[in-house]
């Protein structure tokens, strides 16, 4: 059914999101979080609105999944830089949106993310910032910046936003899965914040890593990498027997991000 943020995260227990690219991306994931019994976020990024050229046909199929599934659902629309697509997204029934301004200085950062968290309460929605650059963003990276606590709490008061994203030491769009997030940072971290934390770039951390992340304190987990990873390898191996229709590799790429959806929400539910 048909979910938001704030509804998951109101069992203060963890939640997956996992970032869609296509169609088989949002079959894959809700198959794994039905199969897992588990609520899931469905994630559409900026940058995956730039490849469709437009969020209202991705958002329509994964609208119909989530109604379509009987575990909850949620859309999220994931580091968005434009409080116009944000709006957009809204109309479309969107139920939490992350504004992406942390490649601005604080200042302008608190003024945009101030501006969507009012936005955000005027039309029910969940609004996640990010502050303390997570690296490895198209255009944008931050090695080795880490999110000071005291700062977070100052942000969080300033915009009134809903989750915050924070830079722990994980970087996004990592293949090897070798990524350390602080343990204590996040725990002060989750002290220091009142509202939900989310962690990005969650690909590049191992399994054993994820759980002590989510039992410091990590609220939502990002995963978009690691789920492509697979889908891309399933659809090489799936297509090289050259033949013209391409569902047989589709079925097995959808499958195998079905497969890494069990695994990682089992992973996140077993601890929070
Ligand atoms: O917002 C999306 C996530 O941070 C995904 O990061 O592709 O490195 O797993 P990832
Ligand atoms: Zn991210």
């Amino acid at each position: 059914m048909l979910s938001t943020a704030a509804e998951i995260l109101a069992g203060g227990r963890a939640v997956a999101a996992f970032n869609v690219i296509t169609l088989e991306y949002a079959q894959g994931i809700v198959a794994g979080a039905v199969a897992r019994r588990s609520p899931v976020l469905l994630s559409v990024s900026h940058n995956a609105v730039r490849y469709h050229g437009s969020l209202a046909p991705i958002a329509a199929a994964c609208l119909a999944l989530a109604d379509a599934a009987d575990v909850p659902v949620g859309l999220h629309l994931d580091h968005c830089e434009d409080p116009a697509l944000i709006e957009h997204a809204i109309d479309l029934g969107f139920g939490s949106v992350m504004i992406d301004a942390s490649t601005l200085p604080y200042d302008d950062n608190v003024e945009l993310t101030a501006r969507v968290a009012e936005l955000g309460r005027s039309r029910g929605v969940w609004v996640e910032a990010e502050l303390g650059e997570i690296g490895g963003k198209d255009g944008a990276h931050a090695p080795g910046v880490r999110t000071d606590p005291a700062e977070a709490a100052e942000f969080v008061a300033a915009t009134g936003v809903d989750g915050l994203a924070v830079a722990v030491g994980t970087s996004h769009a990592m293949t090897a899965r070798d990524a350390r997030p602080d343990v204590a940072l996040i725990e002060s971290l989750a002290t220091a914040v009142p509202v939900p934390l989310v962690l990005h770039g969650s690909s590049g951390v191992p399994d054993a890593a994820l759980a002590e992340a989510v039992a410091a304190g990590i609220r939502k987990v990002n995963v978009g990498t690691q789920l492509s990873v697979d889908y891309s390898d399933a659809l090489r191996a799936g297509l090289a027997d050259g033949k013209a229709d391409p569902r047989a590799a589709l079925t097995a790429a959808r499958a195998s991000i079905q497969s890494t959806v069990e695994r990682l929400v089992g992973v996140i539910t077993s601890v929070s």
